[in-house]
């Protein structure tokens, strides 16, 4: 009997969404909260069933994440197909849904398609039988949780709901730690007694691990404004960086030099003044297109078009980065073979999505290339996926088989017209580039990622380009 009512009062936390998102940020709460039980549900069965299989294969890599996987599933962190049952037991439910930019309708390839949100807030709603706390963690426009309200109020059970912005802010390849180490967590209420309860109740969730002057409360559209805001700061950042690496390349200047001295203004700080082929990722683009309809929607087209050119700037910079490399093989790379070294969107992780290398290679192998790629991560399904995607039926078949796969860089590297190097990843820096000449007729490094020092490799390498300094 004492145990049962034990188990009763142990506090329930439902997540919908078992993504990059879900995942890493239940593992931590489940981690740091040993008083609350977690359950992560997901429709897709796939990734639920891989949640719960072998540690070194859980759906998404992240360092640290299957330690703690490890440590935290099935005694307080659950992951299950059961929706409607997880929704049922908790009294808190994150949703950590994707919000995809809408591929049809009004705002088609700008506004967010809020579709996977409000599937969720409706099983909320049909399934509830007692008060819960409704908590968005999906990245949505401002005004997603009104909405969410609005479903919600269609149970006509007398119960309450508050709904709560809780963004996320970790960045894939370092999640954890972010997760871990906050540099802020935002918690955005209604500004009400419930409301302000319900803040209270999340922000009690993260006060096991962070501390209080980190945990910064705000009214609900300010929260959701802040995310998109963030992730447009970080893009503009990257994007003023790539516009001045043109003219860097143009000129005699070095990108490299330039950012170390921009960088050493305490006002604007070192970080993210990388140049390089372009971001990628799932959201950076996603929430600034998101940000440039509002802004258009409200009226404000000067805003909306100050937004507007950082995806602009992004794309011109990987396409510049392809003429770059089909100018230094004389204009002509039909049949000539590119290795592609790094699919994922940036080192550390698997997600690919967004990622310059699926615009490069298509790019490529639309001018008539063959491809040989090779991703310590990536899986040839993933890539073979994107590819799928990004070609949409035109012509798959005949692109898809100009695309060989290799498990290690040499063999990747054999007789390459050009290696192109279009994710970070560590291995790519310390590569013996004297080894890799041995087995081409000339060696042509087009380095997407400013990784390698041309003074280093200049014995081993015949030709050398980087983004934002022309001199080799
Ligand atoms: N990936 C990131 O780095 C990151 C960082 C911060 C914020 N975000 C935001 O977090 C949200 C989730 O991103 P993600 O990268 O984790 O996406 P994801 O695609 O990896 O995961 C979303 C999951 O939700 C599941 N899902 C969708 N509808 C569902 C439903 N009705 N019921 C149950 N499960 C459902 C999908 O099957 C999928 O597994 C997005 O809004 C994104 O913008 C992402």
């Amino acid at each position: 009997m004492v145990i049962k009512e034990k188990i009763e009062k142990r506090k329930q936390i439902c997540c919908i969404g078992a993504g990059y998102v879900g995942g890493p940020t239940m593992a931590v709460i489940a981690l740091n909260c040993p008083d609350y039980d977690i359950t992560v549900v997901d429709i897709n069965k796939k990734r639920i069933k891989s949640w719960n299989g072998d540690i070194e294969k859980l759906p998404i890599y992240e360092p640290g994440l299957s330690e703690i996987v490890h440590k935290t599933r099935n005694k307080n962190l659950f992951f299950s197909n059961q929706v409607d049952q997880a929704i049922k037991k908790a009294e808190i439910i994150f949703m950590a849904v994707n919000t995809p930019t809408k591929q049809e309708g009004e705002g088609k390839g700008m506004a967010t398609d809020l579709s996977f949100v409000e599937d969720c807030a409706k099983r909320i709603a049909m399934n509830s039988e007692s008060n819960k706390i409704i908590v968005e963690k999906s990245t949505a426009p401002l005004g997603t949780a009104m909405r969410i309200s609005e479903i919600l109020q269609t149970n006509k059970m007398p119960i309450n709901f508050e709904v709560i912005s809780n963004p996320e802010f970790l960045a894939e390849g370092t999640a954890i730690n972010d997760l871990q180490y906050p540099d802020r967590v935002l918690i955005g209420g209604e500004e009400t007694k419930n409301g302000n309860r319900a803040v209270e109740k999340i922000a009690d969730i993260y006060r096991n691990w962070v501390s209080d002057d980190k945990i910064i409360t705000t009214n609900l559209w300010s929260s959701e404004l802040s995310k998109l805001a963030s992730n447009a700061f970080l893009a503009q950042r990257i994007s003023s960086i790539n516009s001045l690496s043109v003219l860097c390349d143009v000129t005699g200047a070095n990108i490299k030099q330039v950012s170390r001295a921009i960088g050493a203004d305490s006002r604007i700080g070192d970080k993210f003044l990388e140049a390089s082929v372009g971001f990628g990722g799932s959201c950076f683009k996603k929430d600034i297109l998101n940000l440039v309809y509002l802004c258009k929607f409200y009226g404000l087209d000067e805003v909306s078009e100050y937004w507007h050119q950082v995806v602009k700037i992004n794309l011109y910079q990987k396409n510049r980065f392809v003429s770059r490399i089909i100018e230094n093989l004389d204009n002509n790379i039909r049949n000539k073979k590119i290795t592609i070294l790094g699919w994922a969107f940036k080192k550390n992780t698997n997600d690919t999505r967004e990622s310059a290398a699926i615009d490069v290679s298509t790019r490529l192998l639309k001018k008539g290339a063959k491809i040989t790629v090779y991703d310590p991560m990536v899986s040839k399904e993933s890539i073979i996926y994107d590819i799928k995607e990004n070609f949409k039926d035109q012509m798959t078949s005949k692109f898809l088989s100009k695309i060989k796969f290799s498990d290690n860089i040499l063999s990747a590297a054999k007789d390459s017209d050009c290696i192109a190097i279009l994710t970070e990843w560590d291995e790519f820096k310390s590569i013996d580039w004297s080894k890799v000449s041995k087995n081409t007729s000339s060696l042509f490094i087009a380095d997407g990622r400013n990784i390698l020092d041309s003074e280093q490799i200049k014995n081993s390498v015949d030709k050398y380009i980087s983004v934002g300094n022309s001199k080799f």
